[in-house]
């Protein structure tokens, strides 16, 4: 398909120059994560790694703070930390994805790289329509659309999105984000012997089946992989209500563990369980590389969310990428480690051995900052409770006799104090993974995850990092300060 590429491309390149001062001007603009130049960025797409390089798409609109028309941003990177900027992969400029190139993934066949993605389509009227579009790349920077795979089954709203494709006993298959004619969120099966050629083989999983009721009108960008023995299911249903300390993000995004069945298409799976605790996670994707492991990054904002009041507005982009996580199965759950690589950030290490918290107030000599990775391994557990702030607001506590593990940030909308919760049956250790405007916080080496923007009074914050405890905790405590790199 010959490609009227370049001008929608052209008018990209232009914005990111005009804006370029405003937004690197920008305080709260991220020092190790990925953002959009300019605009919004939204969920990750097409993660992979291709010939010897990691390749991660993103959700592109470059010309607003909003959702609207989105592109392909493009990142490539040789150790998943230093990320070269690439050119546009996907502008919305065919008839069959006018109104966005939605998400989707890549994967390598024959040295080849392939991405799948919805065309959104709408009328006057705001009709919508989708179609799953292929898109071929020989040198992993430049796309030649192939126009629609498939289009959408009868029984289904044109909410019919998110492919992700994979590769399973020589077979490819393809899940699907779907919404039945009833309302209902699904995930739906392909399968393919060319990647050409595509056959419907029917739901996988939904809101109403395999023991769930009513479990969501939508579900969003699904992903299904193997890990541990078990067929797990990742995806962002929407229209889960809180429950607790459950589903208190607007969307959520979360896995079912079981067994596929491919040739019946069955999916016998468990419970539904949250990948994050917020307050900015959505639309994880994973991929697994050359050395076997298996990555996900997610997008760290979440659809609506404070987009109005977000400080970085101002400076004509929004949100970024989560950190790089590797997943691992274990004690019969998903546990995310930070991955590997990120320890290529780390420089002026200071370490605090047995210190005895005990105080009301705690505050480490030198023991400071506001871009650092931050790892407190607990030793003993004489308290009731122990918290760490980080900055003016930002707060993470474990409260021993409720077992209840927190954190608080200030609201983006004035200064009112928002929290997010899990239960834990013990604290062992807490990794935080500080940025000028961001935190991520593993617990018990990747049994929980809180992933946030937080945006602190410039002027007045000191990078304190301190200490509260009621009782005594002994920890060794570890800090380093991060490179920028982006
Ligand atoms: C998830 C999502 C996807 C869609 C994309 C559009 O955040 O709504 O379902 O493909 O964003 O940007």
């Amino acid at each position: 398909m010959t490609q009227r590429n370049s001008a929608k491309k052209e008018l990209v390149y232009k914005r990111i120059d005009s804006c370029k001062e405003v937004v690197t001007a920008d305080p709260n603009r991220l020092h190790y994560h990925i953002m959009p130049p300019v605009g919004l960025l939204n969920d990750p797409n097409g993660f992979v790694f291709f010939k010897g390089k990691y390749h991660v798409f993103y959700q592109w609109n470059p010309f607003e703070t909003k959702h609207g028309i989105k592109y392909w941003g493009h990142y490539i990177s040789d150790d998943l930390v230093h990320w070269e900027t690439a050119p546009i992969a996907l502008a919305p400029d065919q008839w069959f994805d006018k109104d966005g190139c939605y998400s989707g993934s890549a994967v390598v066949k024959n040295d080849k790289l392939y991405v799948f993605y919805t065309g959104n389509v709408k009328d006057e009227s705001n009709n919508r329509e989708s179609y799953q579009c292929m898109a071929i790349s020989e040198n992993g920077i430049t796309f030649v659309k192939k126009g629609p795979v498939i289009h959408v089954p009868e029984g289904y709203t044109a909410h019919f999105r998110d492919p992700k494709v994979f590769c399973k006993n020589g077979l490819w298959y393809m899940v699907i984000g779907a919404q039945t004619s009833k309302g209902e969120g699904e995930v739906v099966l392909y399968s393919s012997s060319d990647l050409e050629n595509w056959d419907f083989l029917g739901p996988l999983a939904g809101s109403n089946k395999n023991g769930l009721h009513d479990f969501g009108y939508m579900w969003e960008c699904p992903d299904l992989f193997e890990l541990g023995n078990r067929d797990i299911l990742i995806i962002s249903p929407q229209g889960l209500k809180p429950e607790g300390y459950k589903y208190n993000n607007i969307y959520q995004a979360g896995y079912f563990s079981g067994k596929v069945e491919y040739t019946h298409v069955t999916y016998d799976h468990g419970t539904f369980t949250e990948l994050d605790r917020g307050f900015d996670f959505y639309a994880p994707q994973t991929a697994i590389d050359h050395t076997g492991r298996r990555l996900l990054f997610g997008w760290m904002g979440n659809a609506e969310e404070g987009e109005s009041s977000h400080p970085t507005t101002n400076h004509h982009w929004i949100h970024a990428l989560t950190l790089p996580r590797q997943l691992k199965w274990r004690h019969g759950r998903l546990f995310q480690y930070p991955a590997e690589e990120l320890k290529l950030l780390r420089k002026n290490e200071m370490t605090f051995n047995e210190v005895n918290l005990s105080e009301q107030e705690t505050k480490l000599p030198g023991l400071n900052g506001n871009v650092f990775e931050l790892n407190i391994s607990i030793k003993e557990w004489k308290a009731t409770s122990f918290s760490v702030v980080v900055g003016k607001n930002n707060k993470i506590s474990y409260n021993q006799p409720t077992n209840t593990f927190s954190f608080q940030r200030k609201s983006f909308n004035g200064d009112n104090l928002e929290s997010r919760h899990c239960l834990l049956k013990e604290l062992k250790s807490i990794r935080v993974f500080k940025d000028t405007s961001s935190i991520e916080i593993f617990v018990n080496e990747g049994e929980e995850v809180f992933s946030s923007r937080v945006f602190d009074e410039i002027s007045t914050n000191d990078g304190r990092i301190y200490f509260f405890v009621n009782g005594m905790v002994t920890a060794d405590i570890q800090k380093w300060d991060l490179n920028q790199v982006c």
